[in-house]
């Protein structure tokens, strides 16, 4: 039985970037089982509008006070997905970022690197974001008093 569907799909209708595509394909840094993941800080963030959740884990380096990995999960949409995705690349990457650079991480970098995001979509570029600052806060909470920063 052939099924007829209303709407044809094209590939100019798609508005997400060939970037975000590749992302939310093939996300990167994902935990999916955190059973035995050993973070040295953990946020959680949920969004208002839609009600998704995110939680990012961090595992810092003692002595230069750089991420060295960014794991997160979600059950946020396609957006959500791919720039969570980059943002745990950004943090990483080069041997990865100072906590201080990294908790001052705004999702205008996010969607730079990903091509943009539909305006509406914006509220999902956020979650890991704002994960990600909370699990630098609990990270630096159990630190002594001198390295705990707020987001400026
Ligand atoms: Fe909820 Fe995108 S609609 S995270």
């Amino acid at each position: 039985m052939k099924i007829k569907y209303k709407y044809k799909y094209k590939e100019e209708s798609w508005v997400y970037s060939r970037i975000v595509k590749n992302h939310f394909f093939h996300p990167r840094n994902v935990l999916l089982d955190d059973a035995h993941y050993k973070a040295d800080g953990i946020g959680v963030a949920g969004s208002p509008t839609c009600g998704d959740m995110m939680i990012v884990w961090i595992k810092i380096d003692k002595k230069s006070r750089k991420i060295k990995e960014c794991k997160w999960r979600t059950f946020g949409c396609a957006s959500a997905i791919a720039s969570t995705s980059m943002m745990s690349v950004m943090v990483t990457e080069k041997g990865g970022m100072d906590i201080k650079k990294a908790i001052n991480l705004k999702p205008q970098q996010i969607l730079e690197r990903l091509g943009g995001l539909p305006d509406r979509k914006f509220h999902c570029s956020v979650l890991g974001d704002i994960a990600l600052r909370e699990a630098i806060n609990n990270y630096s909470k159990k630190q002594p008093k001198k390295y705990a920063k707020k987001r400026k």
